[in-house]
Order: structure tokens, then sequence, then C-alpha cells
């Protein structure tokens, strides 16, 4: 499907409840939810069938749901043009799930970095954890979506899907749009605080790790007091030989919306100890805003549901109509 300029574009993305969500989160994909939320058709999900590949236990899950829900809101995406629902109410996900599983080669999963990764951190390797890119691929074909927000790591989730959209259209005739990544220059991928080759993660057992989008101020600059930089005290932005300090300029240009080339250049001739302060300043300036909102969505939990429930009837409609279609050409009743 062409999108004109003048033509809004229908965008879909989806996040984890698995824990808060972080910083890196916050700048590898919100940021752009929000901006895209204002001008385009969007379909937000909180992604708790994804989430199920972990095990879980119930109780935090159902919160985690809420309070993921809130922090989107919270973040800047517009309710009254994006659409945000929580994946399992709306089990037209699960159908094309299946449908698009029987359309994707086992090579192609195996290739995933993600499942590598993961299945040789956990010892639960089901298959949901395999199959876990169609049902990302469903998620995004079912709204014929021509754009998908996620940093750098869902890159090539989002190319499968493409892959399987132009397997299928080419099969049956054309049906889905072919998706493209919005990927953003500068914070698609932020690295863990304690080991920048590593990407932050709020999984990572060392919570100095990470910075958490409802850490309070205190907490933000002790964990960018302790975070690791390099050896020689030269700022530059160079991620393959400095990345703890790289690390931190993305974080400060991505919080400012600039470059981090620009970033480096601001701090030339300064020493690690003003940086860690910039930074921390910048995050805390940026975190600000959002938690006070965070706090306002939570107290008010009718709001909340009622806006969840009412997106999830939007959801399911769309899907509906984009099923009823894969239905017929795959020589299927509905
Ligand atoms: P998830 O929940 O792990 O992450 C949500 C989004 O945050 C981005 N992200 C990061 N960006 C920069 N630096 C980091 N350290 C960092 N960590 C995470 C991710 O790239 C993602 O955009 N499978 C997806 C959820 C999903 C989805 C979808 C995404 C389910 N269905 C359909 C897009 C379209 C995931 O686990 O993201």
């Amino acid at each position: 499907m062409e999108t004109t300029p003048n033509q809004p574009r229908t965008i879909l993305s989806a996040m984890q409840p698995s824990g808060g969500m972080t910083l890196g989160n916050y700048l590898g994909a919100m940021k752009n939810w929000a901006i895209m939320s204002q001008t385009d058709n969007c379909y937000y999900a909180v992604a708790d069938l994804h989430a199920l590949t972990v095990r879980q236990n119930p109780a935090e899950l159902r919160r985690n749901i809420r309070n993921l829900a809130a922090m989107i809101l919270a973040c800047g995406v517009n309710p009254e043009r994006a659409t945000l629902f929580i994946q399992s109410q709306v089990p037209e996900h699960s159908v094309l799930a299946w449908l698009l599983t029987c359309h994707t080669y086992m090579g192609e999963l195996s290739r995933m970095t993600q499942f590598k990764d993961k299945s040789a951190k956990q010892e639960n390797i089901n298959a949901g954890l395999f199959t876990y890119p169609s049902l990302m691929a469903a998620d995004i074909l079912l709204y014929n979506a021509n754009g998908v927000p996620v940093g750098a790591d869902q890159k090539q989730h989002v190319e499968l899907a493409r892959d399987i959209a132009i397997r299928f259209n080419n099969a049956y005739g054309e049906t889905f749009a072919v998706p493209e990544p919005f990927i953003p220059k500068y914070g698609a991928r932020i690295m863990s605080l304690q080991d920048p080759t590593k990407k932050m993660s709020k999984s990572d057992e060392n919570p100095n790790a990470y910075i958490s989008m409802t850490d309070d101020n205190d907490t933000v600059a002790r964990k960018i007091k302790r975070a690791v930089t390099d050896s020689d005290g030269v700022i530059e932005f160079d991620p393959e030989h400095r990345p703890g300090v790289s690390n931190l300029l993305t974080i400060y240009a991505a919080c400012k919306g600039q470059s981090a080339v620009d970033a480096a250049a601001e701090f030339a001739g300064q020493g690690y100890g003003q940086l860690k302060q910039a930074v921390t300043d910048a995050v805390q300036s940026a975190l600000a805003p959002v938690q006070a909102e965070y706090a306002r969505l939570l107290a008010d939990k009718e709001h909340l549901n009622a806006l969840l429930r009412s997106g999830a009837e939007k959801a399911s409609a769309a899907g509906r109509r984009t099923l009823r279609k894969v239905y017929r050409k795959l020589g299927l009743d509905m």
C-alpha cells in the first residue's frame, strides 16, 4: 500500500509488559510512537501474549499490563488518535498468527538472533519462543501497517514480517501492506550502563544496568554516576572504541533531540564528571513530566480501563476485516 505525504500512514507497534519500561524502550521506540500518534493512524499494543514466552506470575502480569498501558499514554501517545489495546483482548492476533506460522519456514525462525540469544540464556525453551516472530508478523499485518516504530533489536523481526507479507501476496494475490521499520538515528540501541557492549534491558539482573521510567531523581543520578566509562578521559562519539562514553552521549542526545556527534562537540575538553552531570540533568528532565502524568493516569483506573476496552473493540473490528479477506484467500469460511 502506497501512501503520499498528505495521507496518514497506518502505524503499528507493541511492547511487552515484562517489568517496567526502561529508558531504552523510551528512546528507541516510545518517543516515535508519541510523535506518530499526532498525525498517523496508530495501533499500539501491550504485547502480553509475547510476554508469555517467559513464565510469568499471573498477579504481577496483570499489574504490569495496566501499568504499561498507563506509561505508554504518559509518554505522550495521543489517545484521541491512537488505538491503544491489550493484544490478548483482540483474538484476531492469535488466529492470524497461526495462519502466518504455516507460511513461515523453520529455517527463517532459526536464524532470528533474538531466539538464539534467549534460548541460550533461558531454560524454558518453549515453542512460543521459537514462533514468536510469526505472532509479531500477525500483529503488524493484521492492520496493514505501513510503518513499525521500533528499536534496532526488532529490525530483523520486522524484516521477517515483510518477507511473510510478500510471500503471501505472491501466493494468493495482493492481501497485506508490506511494512517498513522506523528506527531512530540516535537512541535505537541504548546500551547497559554497566556493560556498554550489551543492550539496556529490564531483565538485567543488575538494576544499575538500566534506568527505569519510574526511577526517582536520586536513583537516576546514582546509576549514571556509576555508569562504566572508558579509561582515558576523552569525550568522543565512537561506539566501537569508546562504548561507555558513546552510550552516555547517545542518551544525552536522544533526550535532547540532537545528534550524538554534536553532543560530543559540546563536551570537547570536559571531563567525565561534567558529562555525567549533564546526562543526569537531561534524563531527569525527560522523566519528570512522564512520571507526573503516569501518576495521574494510574489514579483514574476507570478511565484507563474504558480506553483499553474501546481500543480492543476498534482493533478487533479492523483486524476482523483483514482476517475475513485472508480466510477467503486461503479457502476458509468465517
Ligand atoms: P520489547 O518489549 O522488548 O521492546 C519494546 C520496544 O523498545 C525497543 N527497545 C530498545 N530500543 C533501544 N535501546 C534498547 N536498549 C531497547 N530495548 C528495547 C524495542 O526495539 C521495541 O521497539 N517483540 C517486541 C514487541 C512486539 C512488537 C510487535 C513490536 C510484539 N509485537 C509488533 C513491533 C511490532 C519486543 O519484545 O519489544
